[in-house]
């Protein structure tokens, strides 16, 4: 399928007042009919950035697109987006039926055109039956499902869903993500999804773009983004990492922990510092003297799964060890990891320099 752009930011900068930077010159582009997730802690300018695409408020400075026009003037109801609060904002006082009829019975839609689309959007969130019901009589997982029908309702190119699972128990949660994720793949509209969850965005997004401070840390596919976290916040944020000072020798060879390993990072410069990224899950546990590094286990608990270690290596270095075998606390034990597991971290590297590094690993493996 072509690639189509729906909306992009060019440099997008949003001040409050006026020295206070919410957004500082984002930029990005979003693809038709895929599922998008804006990912970051509280106050990293998610909610922001769903106001500045509906019109809900105006950039201090940059553009934006809407299928290729300018639409910083345009006025919200001008829109081509629907937007799913986090609160649902639905009417009490309504039904069903009216809740999902609100915004044509405002554009003045004949009676037959508003019952065959209510109908039909009802339909598409599993509520068919449900139309007389008062708002009051439905449970979260099912409110939630109106909030989306009422979006669905008026054909929107774009739906923006502002954190719309986080009322939900965790159960139900887990239910609503492949719902929704499973409707957005049979309505082929574009999502732009807002979470703080990053379980949530692994599971469901096409795209991910890691908000921090009002920037965009770093942008990609599920598995880009778990894979090769492009610096400390990212892994930080992106599940739980170990990441240990250390320092590229040469090409494929990075030290830390005290000891030279073998890794797939290349292009850096001799001896420069650098930060080392593995997962507890590529860790393995073996003897004391068959591991690449030493460590002693500090503490061990069982995750249903697997068991979490927390130990910690001569240079008191941290590592979180997931592993279906157990330890012993209190006991030395040593590590193993494959030159895979092993991420190398520049300091301070943008996102554009890391891009190019990995592109050049490919490059490099293509031309061997
Ligand atoms: N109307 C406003 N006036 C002044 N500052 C605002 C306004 N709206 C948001 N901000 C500030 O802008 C920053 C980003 O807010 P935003 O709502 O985009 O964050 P968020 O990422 O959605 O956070 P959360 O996860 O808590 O919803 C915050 O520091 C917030 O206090
Ligand atoms: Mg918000």
């Amino acid at each position: 399928m072509e690639k189509e752009v729906i909306i992009r930011f060019d440099n997008v900068t949003k001040r409050y007042d006026s020295d206070t930077v919410v957004l500082d010159h984002v930029s990005f582009e979003i693809e038709r009919g895929k599922f998008y997730t804006l990912l970051g802690p509280s106050g990293c300018g998610k909610t922001t950035i769903l106001r500045l695409i509906a019109g809900f408020t105006e950039a201090s400075e940059g553009d934006i697109y809407f299928n290729g026009k300018r639409i910083n003037q345009v006025p919200a109801n001008k829109r081509q987006v629907n937007t799913v609060f986090q609160d649902y904002a639905l009417f009490p006082h309504l039904n069903v039926y009216e809740n999902v009829a609100f915004g044509l019975r405002i554009k003045k839609v004949k009676q037959a055109e508003v019952d065959r689309r209510v109908k039909e959007a009802l339909r598409f969130v599993n509520l068919s039956g449900y139309e007389n019901r008062e708002i009051t009589e439905m449970s979260g997982g099912q409110r939630q499902r109106v909030a989306i029908a009422r979006a669905i309702v008026n054909e929107p190119e774009v739906i923006l869903l502002d954190e719309p699972l986080s009322a939900l128990d965790l159960k139900l949660r887990t239910e609503m993500q492949y719902e929704l994720r499973d409707l957005q793949k049979r309505l082929g509209i574009t999502f732009i999804f807002v979470t703080h969850d990053q379980e949530e965005a692994l599971a469901m997004s096409d795209e991910i773009f890691v908000l921090h401070e009002g920037r965009i840390e770093q942008s990609g596919t599920p598995t880009d983004i778990y894979d090769e976290p492009i610096n400390r916040f990212v892994a930080d944020f992106i599940g739980e990492s170990n990441i240990v000072p250390g320092k590229m020798i040469k090409d494929f060879e990075v030290e830390f922990a005290g000891k030279v390993f073998e890794c797939v990072d290349q292009g850096l410069n001799p001896n420069e510092s650098v930060e080392v990224v593995i997962r507890p899950e590529d860790l393995e546990i073996t003897s004391w003297d068959k591991g690449k590094i030493q460590v002693k286990v500090d503490s061990q608990l069982f995750r249903g799964v697997h068991y979490e270690m927390l130990c910690y290596d001569e240079a008191k270095n941290e590592w979180l060890v997931h592993s279906t075998k157990k330890a012993i606390v209190g006991e030395e034990i040593g590590l193993n990891f494959e030159p895979e597991a092993i991420h190398v971290m520049r300091l301070g590297e943008t996102e554009e320099e890391f891009d190019k590094r990995l592109e050049s690993y490919q490059e490099a493996r293509h031309e061997q």
